[in-house]
């Protein structure tokens, strides 16, 4: 069974007085038996120490150190208590101009500190309107997922550009087609394919958790705004415990 995985991305959000969220969340979902990883910004990662909780990278460079003035690489986010660490998000993949090719080379950094990479997918609106979803889909998972990936070490999130922080959800049925797709592409590709913790994200909030989670090959959430507060983020932890 893949593992069920509740993921918050804070993205470019949270002060030292953030983290105080986190002991809420620990109150409430400090023993839960299913993954928990909250990817807060690069300069609080350390101070999760002590946190139950996973802790990833919002992103990472293709090297290992060097002359890249302001990136982090894969080693220096283990070295602070990283397990993970995404790539490929759309914001990167839009503000950054990353390409498959490169989101490929993050995810291998990513193995090579020994962290696991949740790599991020999506059509945008333009192409969901012209009906090429699953062709985007082919081509992304073909050019960011390495071949040295395995279930262990990677993570597949589907986030639809045009559900990311704007309140529209796909419908269930079409969460059900991409991910019931992108689950055969891993078959045929992996030994583990069936394994991969499938990961939908897009406006997932308290109110629609349970639909999304009740959907074949949907293993959790990776969430932005209703990550933030420990009050927004509980009710879909419990959400996915209760799935
Ligand atoms: P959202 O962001 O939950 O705020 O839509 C999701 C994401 O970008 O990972």
């Amino acid at each position: 069974m893949p593992r069920k995985i509740a993921a918050g991305n804070w993205k470019m959000n949270g002060l030292q007085s953030t983290l105080s969220e986190l002991r809420t969340l620990e109150d409430k979902h400090g023993d839960a038996d299913i993954a928990i990883l909250i990817c807060p910004p690069a300069t609080l990662i350390s101070a999760c120490e002590d946190t139950p909780f996973d802790i990833g990278g919002q992103d990472c460079h293709t090297g290992e150190f060097g002359a890249h003035t302001g990136d982090i690489s894969a080693e220096m986010l283990a070295d602070v208590g990283a397990s993970y660490v995404l790539v490929g998000h759309s914001e990167r993949r839009t503000d950054h101009a990353e390409t498959d090719a490169l989101i490929a080379a993050k995810s291998e950094a990513a193995y090579d500190a020994g962290l696991i990479a949740v790599i991020c997918i999506g059509e945008t609106l333009e192409e969901r309107e012209s009906g090429t979803t699953l062709d985007v889909i082919d081509a992304q998972l073909a050019g960011s997922v390495p071949d040295t990936a395995d279930a262990q070490t990677t993570v597949i999130a589907y986030e639809p550009v045009w559900a990311i922080g704007t309140g529209k959800v796909p419908t269930t049925d079409q969460i059900a087609e991409v991910h019931g797709h992108i689950r055969a592409r891993l078959s045929e590709r992996f030994d583990d394919g069936a394994e991969f913790s499938l990961l939908y994200g897009g406006s997932v909030k308290g109110s629609n958790a349970a639909d999304i989670f009740a959907v074949a090959n949907v293993d959790g959430a990776l969430v932005g705004g209703a990550s933030l507060t420990a009050d927004a983020f509980s009710p879909i932890i419990a959400a996915l415990e209760e799935a």
